[in-house]
């Protein structure tokens, strides 16, 4: 083979390729070869094509699991400072709405995320990104929306994509600039969305964009507003996604689908509609379990109705100092699990196949030759185990396009 010969191949566990629609895709006793940066190889040992010695520069003997590389499709986790002031006040009875009206809520981060500079925001961040990395992320989606002004939005987006080039895997960046009404704009959200029509290009130039986001809720921004900001990101080519009825039914789900979104996110009072319209659009329903724990929530998203209409779910961390201060994946795995009774096959796919789909991304998700070498080798004897332990470390090593990331 000589200088065609694979970077890595990886003999003996069981791949959990999810090539199917259904099912695990189990192959026991595997191998799992890549070059360049792409699997190579991904099936039994026993039919690789040569001795695994003649086939790659390094070849390891290995038990455990092999999945796709897990995709965190919903975070905020750039951000400065926390706010376990207000889980305490939450604690106490005060909601989440109550907080946010009284000028606490998102605005407190935003006051943090202004005063420190990027290289600050930078190095708080990092560690999250890291936590969420070490058990086994290799995509992550970061959002803005704690800036909301053109140099806040800019730095937040900037230490997304510094955060990706740190720790050597994918991020993909979301302008999320409506997600809160800014103290300057108080009484004007109509001229603060103009202001965030008007950044959007210029920002998406900077090459920092790759798609918008809003917060449409009674706390957020209206159906109008939201339409407006999408139709900006439509005519720049952006694709889109949303906050959807998240705390109230806001039609938010037809809304995105509207557009052609990529996902509808926390979706939790979504209508029979709202599915229907996701249905047709192909738009992915993005579930966020760490926010509906931390805030108690008790309503449940339509999750039979979407198993009906064929609504891919994906499963995300949401990772933000408000709601959901979350840094594992597997650990919003396993809430989807516990709280909204996914099988653990289908909080897997959650967090690989379809939480890819929800970024757009159809080189990764799966093994399969081919696509992206994403992978996580895990310590455990079957997938189910990924949403059994809670907490702990199960992760051996993580790939991202073929190279080891640092846990
Ligand atoms: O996804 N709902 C709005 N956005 C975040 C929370 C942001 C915050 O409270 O800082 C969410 O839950
Ligand atoms: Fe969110």
């Amino acid at each position: 083979m000589g200088a065609d010969r694979w970077d890595g191949l990886i003999v003996g566990p069981t791949l959990v390729t999810l090539a199917d629609d259904t099912g695990y895709g189990l192959v026991a006793d595997g191998a799992l070869g890549w070059r360049d940066g792409v699997l190579t190889y991904v099936g039994p040992a026993s039919g690789l094509p040569a001795p695994p010695e003649t086939l790659a520069h390094e070849v390891t003997d290995a038990g455990g699991c092999i999945t796709p590389g897990l995709v965190d499709c919903h975070t905020h986790l750039v951000f400065a400072g926390n706010r376990a002031g207000e889980f305490e006040q939450r604690l106490q009875g005060a909601s989440y709405e109550e907080i946010a009206r009284s000028g606490g809520g998102i605005l407190s981060s935003v006051r943090a995320v202004r005063e420190a500079d990027e290289d600050v925001l930078l190095a708080q961040s990092l560690p999250r990104a890291r936590a969420l990395v070490a058990d086994g992320v290799s995509t992550l989606e970061i959002k803005s929306g704690y800036g909301l002004d053109l140099d806040n939005e800019r730095k937040m987006l900037r230490v997304a994509r510094r955060l990706g080039e740190a720790l050597g895997i994918s991020v993909r960046t979301t302008y999320l600039a409506a997600h809160a009404l800014p103290p300057e704009y108080a009484g004007r959200a109509d001229a603060y969305i103009d202001a965030t029509i008007e950044w959007l290009p210029q920002l998406h130039a900077e090459g920092l964009v790759d798609a918008v986001d809003a917060f449409a809720e009674r706390i957020g921004f209206d159906a109008t507003q939201t339409r407006r900001l999408f139709a900006s990101a439509r005519a720049l080519g952006l694709p889109v996604k949303l906050h959807a009825d998240q705390l109230s039914d806001g039609d938010g789900a037809a809304l995105v689908a509207e557009f052609g979104g990529l996902s509808a996110d926390h979706v939790e009072h979504t209508s029979e509609a709202g599915v229907a319209a996701m249905a047709a659009a192909g738009t992915v329903a993005v579930l966020l379990p760490g926010a509906f724990h931390v805030l108690r929530e008790t309503r449940l998203p339509p999750l039979d109705a979407f198993r009906a209409a064929g609504v891919p779910m994906a499963v995300a961390t949401d990772c933000n100092p408000g709601t959901s201060p979350l840094l594992s994946l597997r650990q919003a795995m396993q809430l989807a699990c516990t709280h909204f009774r996914l099988t653990p096959e289908e909080a897997l796919r959650g967090a690989t196949v379809n939480a890819a789909r929800a970024l757009g991304l159809d080189d990764r998700g799966r093994l399969r030759a081919g696509l992206r070498a994403d992978f996580v080798h895990w310590d455990v004897r079957e997938p189910a185990e990924l949403c059994y332990w809670l907490g702990g470390r199960l992760a051996r090593a993580v790939h991202a396009g073929g190279r080891p990331v640092a846990t």
